[in-house]
């Protein structure tokens, strides 16, 4: 069956503390017109070493190698070294973007001047969720919001109960998750590769630590809205020139045994199409593996093709409609988002939260709920306090 194409609403109640915003319903299919987004474009990188130090260097980047046939994805399962779960914080991305302003300033622009036209700073991931909202039937999301000096920081809401959840996985689903890692590890190289086996004789490529990372950060802008996007890049092919131009994104997925298969498959190509696109990941590589974590075959893809890929099949799904939609709730969180009563005060919280098939809310914490989030010190909201300084300064 052809799954009806959603078609976005134009229902939503503005007040001033909560407002919402319809689900993109699927009472009809609109084509309007296409809603640009301009090609990421590499600021920075960084890496997070083994003890999760952030460091402005590539010392975390990996280049891409040929993994083993057959390769067993439970190898050194007993030997991962697992960061643990944390909250959404952005502190990382705006270390990174602090670290863009005083690389300016040295250059003799002011260091803040740049972000002035900057609508939206978050992590790729927040975004890519935002993005494929219009096609999610079963998570729902939350995300915490600020604006400061005109731009809004989006961060994922996690809550104490959801951090539990996440660092207590029961076991074969923590299996599950460890394919992945050991994939990237069969398919990546600390070394840049040789023309025989990009980068080593193909094999393990070292015990998976999940504390290192190696990270871009990106400009990009979705319809009018600048946007400062952060987030982990899992290997480059021969070489890192400065650009995005090299970077591969590394997947796994069961392999497939018939239609519905594949059409399940189709569908999870939106998520991996929104996440590489938005950081201008041109290729990503899958890994068909059995569920018992044997790769049996790999395949790569054009993260640009993509969507050509899927059009009128089964599991299709339309990534204009997710532009429309996005711009839609971009917009959306600037007519209803404020900073703060006044300049001096504590800016205000704001929270968005997502219903599978209903729609997004927004309201504004109050105290208990700005509690919730912020329990360190030294923040503004969620913001950390030496950010907001540095950005007002
Ligand atoms: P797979 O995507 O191959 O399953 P990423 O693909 O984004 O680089 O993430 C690397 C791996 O981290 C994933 O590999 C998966 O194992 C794990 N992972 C990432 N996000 C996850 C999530 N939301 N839930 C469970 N595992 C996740
Ligand atoms: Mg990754
Ligand atoms: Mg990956």
């Amino acid at each position: 069956i052809l799954p009806k194409r959603p078609h976005l609403d134009n229902a939503s109640n503005i007040t001033r503390t909560d407002a919402s915003l319809a689900y993109p319903s699927t009472a009809g299919i609109t084509r309007s017109p296409a809603i640009p987004f301009q090609k990421p474009q590499s600021l920075l990188t960084f890496s997070y070493s083994p003890s999760r130090l952030l460091e402005f260097n590539d010392s975390a980047m990996r280049y891409y190698a040929e993994p083993p046939r057959r390769a067993d994805l439970r190898h050194g399962y007993d030997r991962w070294i697992r960061r643990p779960e944390e909250k959404g914080r952005l502190d990382g991305l705006l270390r990174a973007i602090a670290k863009i302003g005083s690389d300016k300033e040295k250059e003799g622009e002011p260091s803040t001047a740049w972000l002035k036209d900057v609508g939206i700073v978050s992590w790729r991931g927040v975004m890519t969720k935002i993005l494929i909202a219009p096609y999610e039937e079963r998570d729902s999301w939350e995300l915490n919001i600020m604006l400061l000096d005109g731009t809004l920081y989006l961060e994922e809401h996690v809550s104490d109960a959801k951090l539990h959840e996440k660092n207590n996985i029961p076991p074969k689903q923590r299996i599950q998750m460890y394919y992945g890692y050991s994939f990237e590890s069969y398919c990546t190289s600390e070394r840049p590769p040789n023309r025989e086996h990009y980068g080593r004789i193909p094999g393990w490529g070292g015990d998976v630590d999940t504390n290192v990372q190696w990270c871009c950060v990106a400009k990009t802008k979705l319809a009018d809205t600048r946007i400062i996007i952060g987030g982990e890049v899992d290997c480059v092919r021969e070489r890192f020139d400065g650009t995005t131009d090299s970077f591969v994104e590394l997947k796994t997925s069961l392999t497939i045994h018939g239609p519905r298969d594949e059409a399940r498959f189709e569908k999870k190509l939106l998520k991996f199409y929104f996440q590489s696109f938005l950081l201008g990941v041109p290729e990503i590589i899958v890994g068909f593996r059995t569920p018992s974590g044997e790769v049996s075959t790999l395949q790569g893809f054009k993260t640009l093709q993509i969507p050509r890929m899927v059009r009128d099949k089964p599991g299709s799904w339309d990534p204009q409609l997710c532009l429309e939609w996005g711009s839609r709730f971009i917009t959306f969180l600037r007519e209803n988002v404020s900073p703060s009563p006044t300049g001096g005060d504590t800016p205000y919280i704001w929270r968005a939260s997502f219903t599978p098939k209903t729609g997004v809310t927004l309201k504004r914490l109050d105290q208990s709920g700005v509690d919730e989030v912020v329990n360190e010190e030294d923040r503004l909201g969620f913001l950390p306090s030496w950010y907001i300084n540095e950005s007002m300064a």
